[in-house]
């Protein structure tokens, strides 16, 4: 099991690449799913996430090729063989729940996993199964798994979410593109990763409009074909080392970074002192002062993202004054706390509200990380923290960040991986 280990008090100077989006590539594999002809994905990046949902897709008869020279394209296709699920895989990512409605659509059949609940909270899918049967599936549960089936195609419907939700616009959405007739979501997600999946269900052939607003209408058509999609970078991974120069200090390029994409985070972090732009190369972030402290709540896009709020709260521990941090979209997102608590800081949670009061430093010590973007909290605290971090059991963190070490040694921190 993998260790980090950060001795901080470095500020951070150069150029750190920013890769696709996690939550983008994830969906675009299950979009593999909908045609039986190729879907060549680039800008794909390294993660144990998508090296999951590879394994989840080959289980159902479709072969993943990494190709390109820079080994960061994903070539999909081949005949479905198999419908199920299996926990196993299931349990290790929650987003193969966005096989279900693919493999609906296609092949009239699926037997899913229940994904079950996870560190940040329960996690339901109440909001895609009623989608789905709303368009003609009949579902029931079984022993754990979602045994869904409908006969000949599924039927075009209305729904309208009672919140907006990324798992279920997309699971419907991709469901839609197949139906018969005519889909409107209503109240949809309108997170750029739900944009990119509309661009790359397009470019396959569907029919969609009301892209980037929350009223989707899909005109379902009767097959889609093979299609070549470059993935959007990830905003998160841009958030993340934002705030590691809002941390340690210094002057960093984010390349490939989309400025647009980052909406509440840049606002929020322009409030707390720190300068960042759009430039030629993606965006560039400074920290010329100190930071002082900015009240956050997470909610749906356009919205403060709640995957930012663990790294934006890391910065508002060794900002002037104090913050409030509200997390209203997750039920438990605060399991950093603990351990941000161990390095110095002082932060009291109240109900889904925590209030930041910053102090002049941190000091290092050991800490575990509990899930994917707590653990990158800490590594960001330890950039800050005088003396020395060891963060334990990073497999969270590489989930959903490719190479940590090696991007911020690159720009200046001393940062190393080791195994325990
Ligand atoms: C996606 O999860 C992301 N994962 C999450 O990122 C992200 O935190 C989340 O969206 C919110 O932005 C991927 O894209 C793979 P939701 P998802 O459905 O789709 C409730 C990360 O760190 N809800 O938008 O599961 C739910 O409980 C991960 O990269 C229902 O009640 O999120 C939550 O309170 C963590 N019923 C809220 O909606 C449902 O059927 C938003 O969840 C579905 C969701």
């Amino acid at each position: 099991m993998d260790s980090i280990r950060i001795v901080g008090g470095r500020p951070l100077h150069g150029e750190i690449p920013i890769g696709g989006a996690k939550n983008a590539a994830l969906p675009l594999m299950a979009a593999g799913l909908l045609t039986e002809d190729r879907l060549l994905l680039t800008r794909v990046p390294r993660l144990a996430d998508i090296e999951t949902m590879s394994s989840l897709l080959a289980q159902h008869g479709i072969a993943v090729e990494r190709t390109g020279n820079d080994g960061r394209s994903l070539s999909l296709g081949g005949p479905i063989t198999n419908t199920e699920a299996p926990y196993d895989i299931v349990r290790k990512m929650r987003a193969s729940i966005l096989v279900l409605g693919p493999l609906l659509a296609r092949m009239g059949e699926a037997r899913v996993s229940l994904p079950g609940g996870c560190a940040i909270g329960t996690r339901p899918v109440d909001l895609h199964l009623k989608g789905l049967q709303q368009m003609g599936a009949e579902i029931e549960l079984d022993f754990g798994y979602v045994v869904a089936k409908v006969a000949g195609r599924l039927r075009g419907a209305t729904i309208i979410f009672p919140m907006p939700s990324v798992g279920a616009t997309e699971n419907l959405l991709m469901a839609a593109s197949l139906a018969e007739g005519t889909t409107l979501l209503r109240n949809a997600a309108r997170e750029p990763e739900i944009i990119d999946l509309c661009h790359c269900l397009v470019a396959m052939g569907a029919r969609i409009s009301g892209i980037g607003t929350g009223e989707l209408v899909i005109e379902g058509v009767e097959k889609l074909h093979a299609a070549t999609h470059a993935i959007i970078p990830d905003r998160i991974e841009t958030g993340t080392y934002a705030c590691a120069v809002g941390i340690a200090g210094g002057d960093v390029v984010l390349r490939d970074a989309r400025m647009e994409h980052l909406g509440a985070v840049a606002r929020s972090m322009e409030d707390a002192g720190i300068l960042i732009t759009e430039v030629p190369e993606g965006v560039r972030v400074r920290r010329a002062n100190g930071l002082h402290g900015v009240d956050v709540m997470t909610e749906p896009y356009p919205g403060f993202p709640t995957d930012m709020q663990a790294q934006f709260m890391a910065m508002m521990v060794v900002a002037e004054g104090a913050s409030m941090i509200t997390e209203s979209i997750f039920e438990n997102r605060f399991m950093h706390v603990s351990e941000l608590t161990r390095m110095g800081a002082r932060v009291n949670v109240h109900g889904s509200s925590a209030i930041v009061r910053g102090v002049d430093s941190l000091h290092g010590a050991p800490v575990m990380a509990t899930d994917l973007r707590a653990s990158s909290s800490l590594i960001l605290a330890g950039l800050a923290a005088k003396g020395e971090t060891v963060v334990s059991r990073v497999y969270h963190l590489d989930r959903g960040y490719e190479d940590v070490e090696g991007k911020l040694s690159a720009v200046g921190a001393r940062v190393e991986r080791f195994s325990e």
